[in-house]
């Protein structure tokens, strides 16, 4: 794992942009990985500026969002696929059609779940996955005890993730209990995993997550076996980190040929 403490979000956003920036730079029809939740607004802001002025050019990527929820009416301001439209997707020149999110308004769950699942092999597997991480260690919707060799299913919220997500939906009673998500063996098949977390609600999950051992209990622990997961984190939500000096240093001294 590379870990990467920043000053605070906007900085650590930033290099979150860059990175993805660097890999459509190197690969235009490079596969993104895509999540949502607060965490990843500031990536988003930053990608829509590097694509109105600096030319970032999403014309031949496509994307493939981590999950969504089950049975929403159509447009619901709540659904991902809403989010996604609003923060991100109106403002770039992404593809629609190459713009996905899991429906969660199909008839046939098992049916959309597998034919995501070979929608993002025929487009060439995923380069780079953007991850947020739940207060319980989730990633994607993956709750605690998931098989951490899961692929894309319907899953049952806890909850606290209810809870967490309640703002969006008005109160907590709203906010679905199913969803689709990617699958934590989906997640690990990523050319390149980042993960980002801010603010203190992040430093148990994070401590967890980077220093703790490999566990179900912990989703987000599984990064550990992947061979380019970077953890991008504010000063906050890094305080539970013990080694969050020797991180520094290693950063710091990273040769010119590593910088992003
Ligand atoms: C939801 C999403 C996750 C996200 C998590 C954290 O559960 N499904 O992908 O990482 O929220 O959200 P936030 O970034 O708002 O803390």
């Amino acid at each position: 794992m590379e870990v990467i403490i920043q000053p605070g979000p906007d900085d650590a956003s930033a290099l979150a942009a860059r990175i993805v920036a660097q890999r459509i730079a190197q690969k235009p029809h490079a596969v993104l990985g895509l999540a949502t939740g607060r965490t990843p607004l500031g990536l988003y802001e930053e990608l829509v500026r590097l694509h109105r002025e600096e030319g970032l050019d999403f014309d031949r990527a496509s994307s493939f969002n981590l999950d969504e929820y089950v049975g929403l009416a159509p447009g619901h301001p709540a659904s991902y696929r809403a989010f996604m439209e609003e923060h991100l997707f109106s403002k770039i020149n992404i593809p629609p059609e190459r713009a996905h999110v899991p429906s969660g308004r199909t008839e046939d769950i098992p049916s959309e779940c597998d034919a995501y699942e070979k929608k993002i092999a025929a487009a060439g597997g995923i380069d780079v996955q953007v991850l947020g991480i739940g207060v319980e260690g989730h990633i994607g919707f993956n709750e605690p005890t998931s098989s951490l060799a899961s692929r894309t299913r319907i899953k049952t919220l806890t909850d606290e993730t209810r809870q967490e997500n309640a703002a969006f939906f008005g109160g907590a009673e709203k906010v679905p209990h199913h969803v689709i998500t990617m699958g934590i063996g989906t997640i690990m098949e990523s050319r390149t995993c980042l993960l980002l977390a801010f603010g203190k609600k992040k430093v148990e999950p994070i401590a967890r997550t980077v220093e703790g051992p490999i566990t179900a209990m912990v989703p987000a622990s599984i990064l550990q076996m992947h061979p380019d997961a970077k953890i991008i984190l504010d000063e906050e939500a890094a305080a539970g980190l013990s080694r969050r000096d020797y991180y520094k240093m290693v950063y710091r001294g990273k040769p010119d040929w590593q910088q992003y």
